[in-house]
């Protein structure tokens, strides 16, 4: 019965996939269920290390049916090349499950997106240039194209044909570009047809199945709560519900289904691309965190922007999602420091606020209030229990489970699968 939730409770890039891969081995299906190949969802295994777009982390699980959920957007040449690059690796992606309802990312929406930001000019998101906004606009608009679309050449040539009926407007006549042909897109399309088939499914059918026959259901999230579209630092953010809620419609499994949400969190925080973040540094210690964190876009290389841990985020995550276990990733990074500032709560405008403010002003207003921890210079990369900690680690484990809004059960002391002090059971 189990239908769990992995959700990323910063800006992203807190170690989704390295959790997802350590309960693989458990779990019966994977499910992608927002997003698209704007995720880096990097795997470490031993010697192998995987980085994922498009897939979910389940992939590299063998016992696991890894699944594309109806609430994914999916640029096909990435997904094949994706494939094959596993395949040539020696994994097997045969189980691979695809929903009928997921949308299709256009070369025309990938265009919109690098457009869109250049116009933008200072204003700009940062976006990974995947097409990912322009595609879920289309979706919203009811112009999107479905993968099951792709079955009726007539069907997707009518609706290639209503998306760029305006598309081509503002291609040519606003951004100064050419208009885009029916026929190449619909014929780039179909040439996908034949190797897509015998992937598509009905996948809310078949995980609603898998639940009553009492499978586990793995839902793995794109991105995080602050870059939710609804919850997240709005305008910055994706275009994807990345959060519990979208858990549910973005891979048809109902609420009362979901028995429990893991939270990834960082033991500091970082951000790609444009948008507030109240704790950034711009020091040395930034730059500390960057190098020993490896701090570097799984999907676009870009420099991550590094900061300290932000409780109240975390708490907001934790409310958001209902989270009732955190994984805190990343420890090791902060081994050396003698001194670690969290932040406890903002000031804004000259007043103290203990929860993320309410207004998008609030925010970009916010200043850290810092508390601070002692450090510890010992490796801690082998501890395996909280005991082989040393004990101003544990302490600083121990603060951030009692400001975080949900308790600690797994730490992650190196990117390695082994590289994990497991607390409480997460499944
Ligand atoms: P995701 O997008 O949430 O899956 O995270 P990314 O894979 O983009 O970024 C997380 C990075 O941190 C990856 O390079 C992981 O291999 C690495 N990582 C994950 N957990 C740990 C950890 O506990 N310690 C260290 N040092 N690295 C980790
Ligand atoms: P994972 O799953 C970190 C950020 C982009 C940009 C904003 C919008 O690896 O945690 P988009 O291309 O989605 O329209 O860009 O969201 N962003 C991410 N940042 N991790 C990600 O995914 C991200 N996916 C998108 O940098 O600021
Ligand atoms: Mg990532």
């Amino acid at each position: 019965m189990p239908a769990v939730v992995i959700v990323g409770a910063q800006w992203g890039d807190e170690g989704k996939g390295k959790a997802t891969d350590l309960l693989g081995s458990r779990v019966d299906y994977v499910v992608k269920f927002n997003g698209g190949n704007n995720a880096g969802h990097t795997v470490v295994i031993g010697d192998e290390k995987y980085a994922l777009h498009l897939l979910p982390s389940g992939i590299l699980s063998p016992g696991c049916v890894p699944v594309i959920g109806n609430g994914v957007v999916v640029d096909l040449a990435v997904l094949f090349e994706e494939i094959d690059g596993l395949e040539a690796r020696g994994i097997d992606t045969s189980k691979l499950v695809v929903s009928a309802n997921a949308h299709v990312i256009a070369d025309y929406n990938r265009t919109m997106d690098k457009v869109a930001e250049r116009f933008l000019g200072s204003r700009k998101i940062g976006t990974t240039g995947r097409g990912i906004g322009p595609t879920y606009a289309d979706k919203m608009n009811r112009i999107g194209i479905r993968i099951q679309d792709l079955f009726d050449e007539k069907i997707l040539r009518q609706k290639v044909e209503g998306a760029l009926e305006l598309k081509n407007q503002i291609l040519t006549k606003i951004y100064n570009r050419r208009a885009v042909e029916v026929d190449e897109v619909v014929a780039e399309l179909l040439s996908y047809v034949d190797r897509l088939r015998p992937m598509v499914a009905d996948t809310p059918l078949l995980l609603h199945e898998a639940l009553a026959a009492d499978k586990t259901v793995l839902l793995e999230a794109g991105q995080a709560t602050l870059l939710d579209v609804d919850h997240g630092t709005y305008p910055f953010v994706t275009s994807s519900s990345a959060t519990t809620g979208g858990a549910c419609t973005g891979s048809g499994i109902a609420p009362t289904e979901i028995s429990g949400v893991i939270g990834i969190v960082k033991a500091y925080a970082t951000r790609v691309g444009e948008g507030p973040f109240p704790t950034e540094l711009f020091d040395e210690d930034g730059e500390r965190l960057r190098q020993n964190g490896s701090e570097f876009g799984t999907t676009t290389g870009r420099p991550r922007r590094c900061g300290w841990y932000d409780a109240p985020i975390a708490r907001y995550a934790a409310r958001i999602n209902g989270v009732t276990d955190f994984v805190l990733t990343k420890l090791d990074v902060l081994t050396g420091w003698d001194k670690i500032p969290v932040c406890v709560a903002y000031e804004v405008d000259g007043e103290r606020v203990d929860e993320m403010p309410m207004t998008q002003t609030g925010f970009h207003h916010a200043r850290p209030i810092y508390e601070f921890f002692d450090g510890w210079s010992e490796d801690i990369s082998s501890a395996r229990t909280l005991d082989d900690l040393p004990a101003n680690a544990r302490a600083y484990v121990t603060a951030l489970e009692s400001m975080s809004g949900a308790r600690i059960s797994a730490i992650g002391v190196g990117p390695d699968r082994e590289e994990t002090i497991v607390v409480h059971d997460l499944l």
